[in-house]
């Protein structure tokens, strides 16, 4: 199995109180799979995300990330690992608003350290043709469309060629049509064998993945496969 965890929890202590994200979650995604997360709001479907895309880490429970154990990773370990594995789409893009569009994909790369800034570039050129953004490169993201932001930041998230591609409601911010061409080309990922987790509130949307993992109130509530 790719991702597995156990009874994982995440608590977040804000003095007079506690708030339980995570109250047990134990659920599995094995290799190519296509898998849907929902449920309402604040019932730790991004909480979850980040600790499967190693962007933050369990208060207690188990995580195995492609057969090795993450939960009790330190922050350094675990950037490595994020950044050799996965790739994380954000309902807001989360794109440096300074540098351009090519500089923004290539960022990764630079953490990489083997890979030349010509061959960086070189990639993500490529990479933001590939998605239809050849004549957007030496641009700004704040010059963009919301849809061109969103395919710029999966750019950025392929550009080190992860095995999982985790996206928080990666249409959220954007409008019907512009959505259905983002899920499309996460469909095309999913396709050439990339392991797609997605956060939405969109039933439609959820439908194109094979399976939905529903999560209340901090939990796995029910599994739908279709
Ligand atoms: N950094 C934080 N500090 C304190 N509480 C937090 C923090 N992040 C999330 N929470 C709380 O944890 C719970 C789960 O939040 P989370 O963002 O995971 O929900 P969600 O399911 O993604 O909701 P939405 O659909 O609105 O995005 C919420 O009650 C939220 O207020
Ligand atoms: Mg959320």
């Amino acid at each position: 199995m790719l991702i597995e965890t156990r009874d994982l929890t995440k608590s977040y202590d804000l003095g007079a109180v506690q708030v339980d994200a995570l109250r047990g979650v134990t659920f599995g995604i094995d290799e190519g799979e296509y898998v849907a997360i929902m449920g309402p709001s604040g019932s730790g479907k991004s909480t979850l995300m980040h600790i499967l895309g190693c962007l933050d880490t369990p208060t207690s429970g188990r995580y195995s990330l492609d057969g090795s154990e993450v939960s009790g990773l330190k922050p350094r370990e675990l950037a490595r690992i994020r950044n050799k594995k996965i790739g994380f789409v954000f309902q807001n893009f989360n794109l440096l608003p300074r540098i351009d569009l090519v500089s923004n994909v290539a960022l990764p790369l630079v953490y990489h350290g083997s890979i030349s800034r010509s061959e960086r570039f070189d990639r993500s050129k490529k990479l933001l043709d590939s998605l239809g953004l050849g004549h957007r490169l030496g641009h700004r993201p704040n010059e963009l469309s919301g849809g061109e932001r969103q395919r710029a930041a999966i750019a950025r998230a392929l550009v080190n060629e992860p095995a999982i591609l985790l996206a928080d409601e990666p249409t959220g911010n954007l409008d019907q049509r512009t959505g259905r061409e983002i899920m499309t080309i996460l469909g095309d990922l999913h396709s050439g064998g990339r392991t797609i987790v997605i956060v939405t509130h969109d039933a439609g949307i959820a439908e194109q993945a094979r399976r939905t993992v529903h999560i209340e109130d901090g939990r796995v509530a029910r599994e739908t496969v279709v």
